[in-house]
């Protein structure tokens, strides 16, 4: 048994007041699982970059005044019929490139190098790199992605490898950098901006691959580190007023969680009290939600909020339902009846036309298909507020839509949210209706609304909650037999989810001491009537998800 808890990832934290401005790299999506780790550790050396569909062309990259381009890897072989290729005039363009497994093979097989179709032999997994001695004649800078990543009596470093075919012959300009233990090409360059490295120095298991972006990054393309909380503050401002003009007004739905809470203080600090929050009681709240919410906001930060009850309009609609995603859209449809209602209720007050919402990038990305530009502007109806309805009368305001939830909380630190809030775990918009598995009731309600403060009071008083991304209880519909004193009982399952995780989007899960969950689950049913088991959640995402549905 482990003692303690999987460290999250330590990164620097952002530094306030560095100049403002952002330079922008564009990550090509060529399919790969990967491409949106890419994403993170880009911007984890605090450099803005997007995500984009493999047909993205140069022209779309000069509009969005791109200063680097990277190449993920992806499934398909540059041979397949149906093979992606990235646009010949964004090669040709004098952009740095930095192609990355499947990106390298393109860059070779599209500048007339060769790649050799894999014979059956694939490399998977750790991998060790050696670097050539450079013959004199090489192009200067060819060796630009390595620079300082060695030390002196270093000639190699262990990365992670993942790959089918492999590049035989370098482009005509290129020269090989290196090659893994096996023989394969691992990395070449032509001294021009045009690099590629058939490992993967996204993940994890390869150690200096942060190094090795960064290099790309300043040394190759130039940018600085200056994607700093201030500098997105600085442009959201600009970005809000821009589209909410000197008449609009803003509601900003609070969900108690983060995303709502930092999105409504931007919106705030760009338009200052033509912002009104509406805080909706779904009846599906956390224990004491409603309170800490209306207290915060209200009284801490001085935002005007309008706090409505309407949990019994939210519960009659649901009485019945047990399909999860029913659930989603009945709470999303009717979150937005509340908003309409609130809206007419403003209307002397202010032309509220504008609903703003704590969109995330993973949200965004998490639709995307590299193979369908358009699917960048869905969002999954589960990350919404439950999905909301087609028709409604707001136009959405979303400034964290390219935020990761890391630098969602850094954003909101520097905003001035108290650092409690800061360190909440996500909570779903549609609330505890999701945990409630089968059908909602008050009844149900309330055991998982005890079940759960249990289990998070007791994680916080051993001084985890914070290195735990996420934890609650789940309300089964299973009921089983058990005794409790002299008594045989039939009551219902508790289940308990915590996990550990980067970015929400993959997650294991956590460690928690046996010795705890022991004294949470001894409580549980002791405390909570109608509760008699609970059980520990032990699957990572994928292949579960962090909610139970
Ligand atoms: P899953 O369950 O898909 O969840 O692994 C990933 C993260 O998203 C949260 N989540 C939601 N957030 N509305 C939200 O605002 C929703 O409908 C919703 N469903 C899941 C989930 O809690 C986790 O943090």
């Amino acid at each position: 048994m482990t003692s303690g808890l999987q460290q999250p990832a330590s990164r620097p934290t952002w530094t306030v007041g560095d100049q403002p401005g952002r330079e922008m790299i564009a990550i090509l999506d060529f399919g790969s699982q990967y491409s949106r780790l890419i994403a993170r550790r880009v911007r984890e050396c605090r450099v803005y970059c997007e995500l984009l569909p493999a047909t993205t062309t140069l022209s779309d990259l000069q509009r969005l005044g791109a200063k680097g381009v990277i190449l993920s890897g992806g499934p398909d072989s540059v041979y397949d019929e149906n093979a992606r290729h990235v646009d010949q005039e964004i090669l040709g363009s004098g952009l740095p490139v930095l192609g990355i497994c499947y990106g390298m093979q393109l860059l070779a097989h599209q500048l007339g190098g060769k790649v050799e179709p894999h014979t059956g032999r694939r490399e998977y997994g750790p991998a060790e790199i050696h670097l050539l001695p450079q013959e004199s004649g090489a192009p200067q800078g060819v060796g630009a992605l390595f620079t300082g990543v060695l030390t002196d009596e270093q000639t190699s470093i262990p990365v992670w490898m993942s790959h089918g075919d492999s590049v035989g012959e370098v482009p005509p300009g290129f020269v090989p950098i290196a090659r893994s233990t096996s023989g394969t090409l691992a990395a070449m360059a032509d001294g021009g901006g045009h690099i590629g490295i058939q490992f993967h120095p996204e993940v994890r298991h390869t150690p200096q691959g942060g190094e090795l972006l960064q290099n790309f990054l300043f040394n190759v393309c130039g940018c600085a580190p200056n994607w700093t909380p201030g500098a997105f503050i600085d442009e959201a401002v600009g970005r809000i007023r821009e589209r909410v003009g000197y008449d609009g007004s803003v509601i900003c739905g609070l969900s108690g969680g983060v995303d709502s809470a930092v999105a409504a203080l931007l919106v705030h600090r760009a338009i200052g009290d033509r912002l009104t929050c509406i805080f909706v009681d779904t009846g599906c709240m956390r224990a004491g939600e409603a309170e800490q919410v209306v207290a915060t906001f209200q009284t801490h930060l001085g935002i005007p909020l309008v706090a409505v009850d309407a949990s019994e309009r939210f519960l009659a609609r649901l009485a019945g339902v047990t399909d999860p995603e029913q659930k989603r859209k009945i709470i999303g449809e009717e979150f937005v009846r509340v908003f309409e209602t609130e809206q007419q209720k403003l209307r002397e007050a202010g032309d509220y036309r504008f609903l703003a919402q704590g969109t995330l990038y993973p949200d965004v990305i998490e639709s995307t298909s590299a193979s369908d530009a358009a699917a960048a502007q869905r969002i999954k109806t589960h990350h919404n507020v439950g999905g909301l309805p087609e028709q409604m009368p707001f136009s959405l305001v979303e400034p964290l839509r390219y935020l990761f939830k890391d630098e969602v909380r850094e954003v909101g630190r520097e905003l001035g949210l108290p650092e409690d809030w800061v360190w909440r775990h996500p909570f779903p918009g549609p609330g505890l209706a999701v945990r409630v598995i089968g059908e909602v009731t008050p009844e149900r309600l309330d055991t998982l609304r005890h079940a759960d403060m249990i289990f998070i009071e007791e994680i916080r008083l051993a001084g985890l909650y914070r290195q735990i991304g996420q934890a609650f209880a789940v309300l089964t519909p299973v009921q089983s037999v058990g005794v409790m004193g002299d008594f045989r009982t039939y009551s219902s399952m508790v289940a308990l989810r915590a996990v550990t995780t980067d970015d929400f989007m993959t997650a294991d899960w956590a460690r928690i001491p046996h010795e705890i969950l022991a004294r949470v689950a001894n409580r549980i049913v002791n405390e909570v009537p109608g509760v008699n088991r609970v059980v520990y959640d032990i699957t990572s995402k994928p292949p579960a998800t962090i909610e139970w549905e």
